[in-house]
């Protein structure tokens, strides 16, 4: 649809104002339409903006330094469930620290516009500033993930098989130490409760992250190949 000045083309056919003043339904399709490219373009357009405010920061060493301390000052609402240093406090909630900072940033752009669910995030995520957002983003990032190495010890042979299904079916996204980059997520040495959760969650297609490329990666996935996963990629470091 071409707005010329004086009049819309509509895949090919010119209609003019007078033309839509005599067809109040066509008018109202428009203003429908019109309303919904400004709200998509208003979404889309401020992530961007968000992920390009950070990466300034992530140039400038001086900026990152003081964004890392005022995101340090910001994180007493997040603490209590993924740890002051961002190694989270229980199994099933992920760790934050080192994990890439536009994928921190973006995943918390999506719990607040709802379009990840979790009661808990949805709420968080709306309290807090432009500046908040990125601050905790760039300061948990900072921080080192501490690995859980127990699995090693006690189920090598379930981390062998889990180190080959990765190799062939995930290192092409997540990397070949499974630090993924940008909007692609760390799962080195994320909790292994937490892996083996979120792969269930997406194998049996919850809503939780429904337009994830991960859904159609693990519909293949049987649960022993998910608990093979979750061992091999909750110990790397
Ligand atoms: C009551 C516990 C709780 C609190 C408090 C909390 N979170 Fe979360 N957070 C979770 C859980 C649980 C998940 C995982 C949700 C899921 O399974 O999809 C999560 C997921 C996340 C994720 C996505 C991580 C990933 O690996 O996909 C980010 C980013 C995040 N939280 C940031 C924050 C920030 C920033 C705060 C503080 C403002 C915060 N959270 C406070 C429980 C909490
Ligand atoms: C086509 C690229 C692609 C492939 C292949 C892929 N992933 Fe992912 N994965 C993603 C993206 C993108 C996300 C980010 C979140 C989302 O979209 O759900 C993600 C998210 C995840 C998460 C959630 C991380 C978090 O912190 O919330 C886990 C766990 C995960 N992937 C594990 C795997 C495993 C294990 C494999 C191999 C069986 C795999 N992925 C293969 C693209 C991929």
């Amino acid at each position: 649809m071409i707005w010329t000045g004086r009049e819309f083309i509509i895949t090919g056919t010119r209609v003019s104002c007078r033309h839509l003043m005599k067809n109040t339904f066509l008018a109202s399709v428009i203003v429908v339409i019109c309303q919904l490219m400004l709200a998509t373009n208003v979404s889309a357009e401020s992530i961007d903006q968000l992920v390009l405010s950070m990466s300034q920061k992530l140039a400038d060493l001086n900026s990152l330094n003081e964004s890392i301390v005022r995101g340090k000052l910001r994180v007493r609402l997040c603490q209590y469930c993924h740890g002051k240093d961002g190694n989270s406090v229980k199994n099933e909630i992920p760790n934050l620290a080192q994990q890439n900072p536009v994928y921190l940033l973006t995943q918390f752009e999506y719990f607040r516009t709802n379009q990840r669910t979790n009661t808990v995030m949805n709420r968080l995520a709306k309290g807090l500033s432009r500046e908040e957002r990125i601050n905790i983003a760039l300061y948990y990032a900072s921080q080192e993930v501490k690995v859980d190495k127990t699995a090693m010890k006690t189920d090598l042979a379930s981390i062998n098989r889990g180190s080959r299904i990765y190799n062939k079916t995930c290192v092409n996204c997540h990397g070949k130490k499974g630090y993924g980059e940008r909007t692609l997520p760390r799962i080195a040495g994320q909790k292994f409760e937490f892996l083996s959760k979120t792969l269930t969650a997406y194998k049996n297609k919850e809503a939780v992250r429904p337009d994830s490329p991960m859904v159609g990666v693990s519909s293949g996935l049987s649960e022993e190949d998910i608990l093979s996963l979750a061992n091999y990629v909750s110990q790397i470091n």
